[in-house]
């Protein structure tokens, strides 16, 4: 499997968001080590849980900058971030009880449930906070 590494790409253009965005593209890579051994599961666990702290920290951060700088799509972006953490949500509880998601399902989940986002979402807010100065 492809392992999702930064690239600049991802960017968008303020430098402690692009910080709090590898740091949440590591924690995914963490998990596909872990999950390369046979008996993850407590390291998994532990991944898991410090990835939704971060993610939650890290949604709550954009959007108190968003407050403070008046972002127009403010609303259409915090339904986004509750969406997500909707999903994460559902996807690990079915991760937990059952049997029918595999590990590599969960990272390439996880790859696509934070990539897309920033690419699809977060860019967005890019050239608006810089015109007010965050970079
Ligand atoms: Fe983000
Ligand atoms: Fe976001």
């Amino acid at each position: 499997m492809d392992l999702v590494t930064w690239s600049d790409e991802y960017s968008v253009n303020i430098r402690e968001i692009d910080s709090q965005h590898k740091k949440l593209v590591k924690l995914i890579t963490l998990l596909q080590k872990e999950t390369d051994e046979k008996n993850q599961h407590k390291a998994v666990n532990e991944i898991l849980e410090e990835l939704i702290k971060y993610t939650v920290y890290h949604f709550s951060f954009e959007e108190s900058l968003f407050a403070q700088y008046s972002y127009p799509e403010t609303r259409t972006h915090i339904q986004a971030h509750t969406e997500l953490i909707e999903q994460l949500k559902t996807f690990l509880n079915e991760f937990h009880s059952s049997g029918n998601v595999l590990p590599i399902d969960l990272i390439n989940f996880l790859q696509k449930w934070l990539i897309d986002h920033i690419v699809g979402e977060d860019k967005k807010y890019s050239s608006y906070l810089n015109s007010k100065g965050v970079n």
